[in-house]
């Protein structure tokens, strides 16, 4: 059984087969209207959301199946203290597939790790959001035929833009694309996003705070919201929160086909007089999201067996506690910590949920 936590749990080659499949989807839409009748998904939403869930509920109504679910934690068992490991059980009971967005990191990795069916990961914390990225993927392959040669900017909360950590980790794969980080220096990348993404993979990149500086050079513009929801200091947010606006005057210098993406929701960073402009794809971008969670439901559904896998190997060296207070161990006391030796770092460990690191 496969789930999807991270945008690298699948290869290059699946990712360019689920981008064909939602080819297919938006060319032959009559051709899929069957394919999960009888199917259940339910959409288990800890967290606000428009674009993830509705695009989910959509992708398996668009494929003959039916959707449960909530999307509020507070109106679920959850506010009665009920673990996600058990919400998982109970409601594998139910569906023949889960998505999950909840706020503290790893909680999806939990879910899939007590669930009998395939868990989806719609974003967890500031950590990952591999569903979009489908989304982004399908986007740039759509508007520039593949991921040769792009120099892509990244800008906004580079810090807390989950969508960004899971964009960088898929782009790190293809050859020759060169990332501009773009944003205050208090919302820079992580550094294991530097060390262990970019660095590793030799990707080419560069960091700056300045979007005019950057913007002549770029072939995909990756706009971003800053993430309110995740600052301890509120007056650091009111502070950043107008860093980068995107106007018609900045796009003068940009190239006359540069693709500009945007997860949504927007706040300020893109001024509405930029819809009308070709280069704006964000809006395209939504609905490739729904094509790729079809394509998606698809492939997970058809490799689920009865046999459940645990999902990463785990080596937890004696005396290692996570503090991160973001991470799921946080919040849930029983939770077993669990680590994974960091790739190419001897003697640190990796938090199996939050991926934080820690030296042994
Ligand atoms: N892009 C995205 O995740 O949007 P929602 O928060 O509306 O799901």
């Amino acid at each position: 059984m496969k789930h999807l936590m991270d945008i690298i749990d699948f290869t290059v080659d699946e990712l360019y087969s689920l981008m064909d499949t939602a080819n297919d989807i938006i060319a032959h839409p009559d051709k899929y209207a069957d394919s999960c009748r009888g199917r259940k998904l339910a959409t288990l939403f800890f967290e606000p959301s428009t674009r993830t869930r509705l695009s989910f509920e959509a992708a398996m109504l668009e494929l003959g199946g039916s959707v449960i679910g909530f999307s509020d934690g507070g109106n679920s068992s959850a506010s009665k203290g009920e673990s996600v490991a058990d919400t998982a059980k109970v409601v594998s009971m139910y569906a023949d597939i889960i998505a999950m967005r909840h706020p503290m990191e790893g909680a999806p990795y939990v879910a899939a790790g007590n669930a009998s069916v395939p868990v989806i990961n719609a974003g967890d914390g500031g950590h990952h959001h591999p569903t979009q990225t489908l989304a982004d993927l399908l986007t740039i392959y759509r508007e520039k035929g593949g991921f040769g040669n792009l120099t892509v900017g990244v800008c906004g909360d580079l810090k807390y833009g989950r969508t960004v950590h899971s964009l960088i980790a898929a782009l790190a794969r293809y050859k020759n694309v060169k990332i501009v980080l773009i944003s205050p220096e208090e919302l820079r990348v992580p550094d294991y996003v530097k060390s262990d993404i970019m660095d590793r993979s030799g990707m080419q990149y560069e960091e700056t705070a300045c979007l005019e500086d950057a913007i002549p050079f770029l072939d995909v513009l990756y706009m971003t919201r800053i993430q309110r929801e995740r600052f301890a200091d509120k007056d650091e947010y009111e502070r950043l929160k107008d860093s980068y606006i995107l106007t018609a005057e900045k796009l003068s210098a940009a190239k006359p086909d540069m693709t500009i993406l945007h997860p949504l929701p927007r706040v300020n960073e893109i001024s509405v007089k930029v819809d009308d402009d070709p280069r704006a794809c964000y809006f395209k971008q939504v609905a490739n999201g729904k094509y790729m969670r079809m394509a998606l439901i698809l492939k997970l559904l058809d490799e689920t067996d009865a046999s459940s896998e645990p999902m990463r190997d785990c080596e937890t060296p004696l005396g290692l506690h996570c503090d991160n207070p973001r991470c799921i161990t946080s919040c849930e006391q029983e939770l077993e910590h669990a680590f994974k030796p960091a790739e190419g770092k001897k003697g640190v460990y990796r938090c199996a949920y939050c991926d934080r690191e820690y030296k042994k």
